[in-house]
């Protein structure tokens, strides 16, 4: 019975006429956002988007929601960081990340610090000049309004980053562990002090991962 159900979801979802929960239209659907919501830092992320796409580069979406597929593509589309002062990013700066799952009871990382045994602290506490490369560094620590234009300018930065395989822990692909819906905050901090926070996603509640169609 279920399965004649799901079938029958499925053969709808091929109907142009009635598409409406089914749709991936680009640019719309298939959207994440970003910005940093606490004011009270020297550096925020304003206007940050980008689409999701899978392997083949269609459109990727999961209840008319971006739906992050690894292997899969991000093109980012628009954003900006607005920097207070100089900051020496290159000399000691890492994001401190807080990851809350769906369907997990405690957050996965906490401030940069693993929640879970199985996941390494340095999974949550990441070198970020290491991350975004140190040419990326050296631009973004300037004191100023930084575009996702100035860095493709400057840095010939292709806004179309694959997005790998997950990793594996322990043989176990650690997507079998973390698929669902999920909510992020990186924290930079460099010198001790945090000068930024970014929330992902703020434009739904919860970010959907690996989910199957
Ligand atoms: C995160 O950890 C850093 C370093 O211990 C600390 O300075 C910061 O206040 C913490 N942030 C939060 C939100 O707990
Ligand atoms: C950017 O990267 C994507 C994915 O790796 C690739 O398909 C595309 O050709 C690249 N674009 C340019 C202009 O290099």
């Amino acid at each position: 019975m279920i399965k004649i159900l799901i079938n029958f979801i499925f053969v709808l979802c091929l109907l142009p006429v009635v598409t409406s929960d089914c749709t991936c239209d680009d640019n719309v659907h298939n959207v994440v956002q970003a910005h940093s919501n606490k004011k009270l830092y020297p550096a925020r992320i304003s206007g940050f988007a980008g689409a999701v796409y899978d392997a083949d580069f269609k459109p990727s979406c999961h209840d008319q929601r971006p739906n992050v597929l690894l292997p899969g593509f991000v093109t980012l589309t628009d954003g900006k960081l607005i920097v207070d002062r100089d900051f020496d990013l290159e000399k000691d700066s890492f994001l401190r990340l807080t990851i809350h799952g769906v369907d997990f009871d405690d957050p996965i990382c906490l401030n940069g610090t693993s929640q879970y045994v199985v996941l390494p602290d340095n999974m949550c506490r990441i070198n970020l000049c290491e991350f975004i490369g140190v040419p990326m560094c050296k631009i973004l620590q300037k004191k100023g309004t930084h575009t996702l234009k100035e860095l493709q300018k400057k840095l010939n930065f292709n806004t179309t980053l694959e997005l790998p395989e997950p990793p594996s822990l322990l043989g176990l692909s650690l997507l079998d562990l973390f698929s669902g819906e999920f909510s992020f905050t990186f924290a930079v901090e460099t010198a001790g002090e945090t000068i930024l926070e970014l929330d992902i996603p703020t434009n739904h509640k919860n970010l959907q991962i690996g989910l199957e169609d």
